[in-house]
């Protein structure tokens, strides 16, 4: 009979950022091979259930009604057509939805999972144009989507803050992200730049950038009694439910969100109003609902990326340190969201620098909530900073690359910290040999080729490591050496079970197809948030915690009597020896006890373990960040200005690569989204009335495949011995860098120097 058994491993005992991974040193072949997903079949097979592809017996669909004003409240609401329309089950509003507490905000509690904390529908109050003031239920979403046109709303219109201008004659205010003041101040940073014999002074914009992940976001949602089941398209399934219980007043236990494939997330995939809605309409109707929002509901709905207006200066000596690094600016924030765009990020860890101004304001407009997208900060921070460091490389008549490396720190530079480990001028060593940087022309307009001005540039790349805590998985180990992993984490595309799988056969010794891992389940152990660049960590600490605790309950309960009496857990490996595997002691494989014998000694026919990742002590005590160096060869049309980007290359350095095949993908994902942030992305809001006027993937550009050349992809791959499986996060970092060296190989082509995206060909005539 299978036992259960649930061990709570204690924190590891104080040293600094915890007892560093044994096996992190040690060689595992499985581990960093370029294994396929092993849910490709499945994917290609179209047999992957994403969150609208849940059919439910009496199933509803559901249908949004946007508000078209920016601020103000509903004055009257006709629903008398929408009503009487073919299949129409109810149309919800303010005055008929059930009472609802609002969503907790991200980042406000452990589990809060919300881009905004405004009610829902609760008292007609507009806070963004495009805010849903109606829901329509009805038989059909054909039938649904012709209902919600029917409604009539009017309204009291207040004055609202859309435009920027506006809102910083308003006032700027500071910001914090992550509870840490977006404020940094060491020296005298204005006086060093005023006497420094080299200096930049320039400001950078970037505009408001929407998220487009291939699958809409939708919720499939059912009510059983008081409990609340929802298919969702999420990057934070805990989160979520824990979230709509707040929201409806349940036990966190009543509320079960599961997300088993996920067509991209971007941190886009949050608890966004329509989920909540589609909940709500269930309970009223009785029935199950799906909502999926269209493109444009989206755009409506969901936030994006916010705008920034960024000066980034920097002052140098003769031998090309800097004695000053300023890096401030704004971006448009809401009153009821958190996220400031931090765009200081880079600048903190990058570069040593004898003083630091760093500081990001925000500006208070009436709009949807900004949120989280690829890189938060660090995307539109790294495209101003490293477009600066081009300018003053130029200036100063010295390669970028060699100026980068003169300013290399030896510990972190604002906090002080040693670097857990950081190679990024191999990263820059590598990727420059690969990429042929020696033959780059160190003035523009050098290069023609018929109607094309040809150049290169280059970017460093850097996101933090992080590792939120909550991290827990559940192992079942077997007498035929089969392995079950669940833990609550997310499948967005990047090989997640792929990945956790290669680390656990390879450290139990069994053979990969031995290990299934399930996940997509608010059921499931863990908080784990695919966010942050920090999923693998998160889970993966977690998978050596509950493979810690099964090695020692294998060794206690089973040990006596074989080869392995009396070892400790960190004395022992997993081997397979003669087909069968097991445990040998380190370094002797003969000493060898098959997970049969020890469970058969142990009297069970399975093991199941419950692992919790320890406090991330790591990040209070390292400074942790994963770096890169991008390259990139562009040409510029000199008759239309068409720019176009003909080589791209990443060279990264985020500790060891676990998956060669996956991995590449996140990297190449990342930098075709920063292409897209160089030249063609941009949410076009009317300052008049607040409302987004291209919310259509034929209105907002994003690359195709014609625009996306080859694209290089390379690691340094040396372990990282305070991150788990010594693999710090690999996903957002590719997004970081690539416009900045987009936009400074533009610059190495034609000598135009655009510092506001998108690099768009209008501005290169
Ligand atoms: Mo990422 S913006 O944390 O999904």
């Amino acid at each position: 009979t299978a036992m259960q058994k649930a061990v709570e491993v204690a924190p590891d005992a104080f040293i600094p950022g915890g007892i560093p991974d044994t096996l992190i040193a040690e060689g595992h072949a499985l581990v960093g091979a370029p294994v396929s997903r092993v849910d490709g079949a499945v994917k290609v097979r179209g047999a992957a259930p994403f969150a609208a592809e849940f059919a439910l017996d009496g199933m509803a669909y559901a249908a949004l009604v946007h508000s078209t004003i920016a601020k103000g409240r509903v004055a009257t609401l006709d629903t008398a057509a929408a009503e009487a329309a073919p299949g129409v089950v109810l149309v919800m509003t303010h005055e008929n939805a059930p009472r609802m507490k609002p969503v907790p905000m991200f980042l406000s509690k452990p589990k809060a999972a919300g881009g905004d904390n405004l009610p829902v529908l609760q008292d007609g109050s507009v806070h963004w144009n495009g805010q849903p003031v109606a829901l329509v239920l009805a038989g059909t979403q054909e039938q649904a989507d012709h209902a919600a046109t029917l409604v009539r709303v009017t309204y009291h219109e207040e004055t609202a803050t859309t435009s920027v201008a506006a809102a910083k004659a308003r006032g700027l205010e500071d910001t914090a992200f992550q509870g840490e003041p977006q404020k940094v101040e060491i020296g005298d940073a204005e006086a060093a730049l005023a006497a420094a014999p080299h200096r930049v002074d320039a400001v950078y914009r970037t505009p408001r950038l929407n998220h487009n992940a291939i699958e809409l976001h939708a919720a499939t949602v059912a009510w059983h009694g008081d409990e609340l089941r929802i298919h969702d398209a999420t990057q934070a399934v805990a989160h979520t439910a824990w979230s709509l219980a707040q929201v409806f007043g349940l036990r966190e236990s009543q509320v079960r969100v599961t997300s088993p494939f996920v067509g991209g997330g971007f941190g886009g995939k949050a608890l966004w109003q329509h989920q909540v809605l589609a909940a709500a309409a269930a309970k009223l109707a009785g029935r199950p609902v799906r909502i999926m929002l269209s493109r444009e509901g989206v755009y409506r709905g969901v936030g994006g990326r916010t705008l920034t207006e960024q000066r980034v200066a920097i002052g140098a000596g003769d031998d090309g340190r800097f004695t000053a690094l300023i890096h401030t600016g704004m971006a448009a924030m809401t009153a009821h969201n958190n996220m400031p765009e931090p765009f200081i990020m880079p600048a903190r860890s990058l570069y040593a620098a004898g003083s630091f101004k760093l500081a990001v304001q925000a500006a208070k407009m009436d709009m949807l909530a900004n949120t989280f997208m690829r890189a938060p900060g660090e995307s539109v921070g790294s495209f101003a900073l490293e477009c600066a460091i081009d300018e003053l490389a130029e200036r100063m008549n010295v390669d970028p690359t060699d100026l980068r490396g003169r300013n290399e720190p030896e510990k972190d530079p604002t906090k002080g910290s040693a670097f857990s480990s950081r190679n990024l001028v191999e990263a820059y060593r590598m990727g420059a040999e690969s990429f042929g940087w020696a033959a780059r022309e160190a003035r523009p307009r050098m290069r023609r080729e018929g109607e094309w001005w040809v150049g290169m540039g280059c970017a460093t790349a850097t996101y933090p490591y992080y590792r939120m805590p909550g991290g827990a998985a559940r192992i079942t180990l077997t007498r035929e050496s089969r392995v079950h992993v669940e833990v609550a984490a997310h499948e967005m595309g990047m090989g997640t079970a792929t990945v956790q799988a290669q680390i656990v056969a390879a450290r139990l010794g069994v053979p990969l197809e031995n290990v299934t891992v399930s996940y997509g389940d608010s059921a499931f152990p863990g908080t784990v948030l695919a966010g942050g660049s920090q999923q693998t960590a998160s889970i993966g600490r977690a998978v050596i915690a509950a493979l810690r605790a099964l090695f020692t309950d294998l060794l206690r309960l089973g040990g006596a009597g074989t080869p392995l009496d009396g070892l400790h857990f960190d004395e022992v490996r997993g081997h397979r020896r003669d087909n069968a595997s097991g445990l040998c002691k380190a370094g002797d494989p003969l000493r060898h006890a098959s997970y049969a014998e020890l469970l058969s000694r142990a009297g069970r026919d399975e093991l199941k373990i419950e692992g919790q990742a320890p406090p991330p002590l790591e990040t209070l005590h390292w400074s942790m960040h994963s770096t890169g160096a991008i390259f990139c060869e562009a040409r510029v049309n000199a008759v239309t200005g068409e720019p176009r980007v003909t080589r791209l290359l990443g060279a990264f350095d985020c500790g060891r690569i676990l998956n060669a095949k996956t991995a590449a993908s996140q990297f190449r994902g990342g930098m075709i989204m920063g292409l897209g942030m160089a030249l063609m992305e941009e949410t076009l809001f009317d300052e008049r009335n607040g409302r987004v006027m291209n919310p259509t993937l034929w209105d907002y550009h994003v690359p195709a495949h014609l625009d996306v050349p080859a694209i290089d992809v390379m690691w340094t791959d040396i372990p990282d011995p305070h991150a788990p499986a010594g693999a710090r996060g690999i996903g957002e970092i590719g997004i970081t860098g690539t416009a900045a060296a987009v936009a400074n190989a533009i610059y190495n082509a034609c000598g135009i120097r655009v510092r506001d995206l998108p690099v768009t060909l209008d501005k290169l005539l």
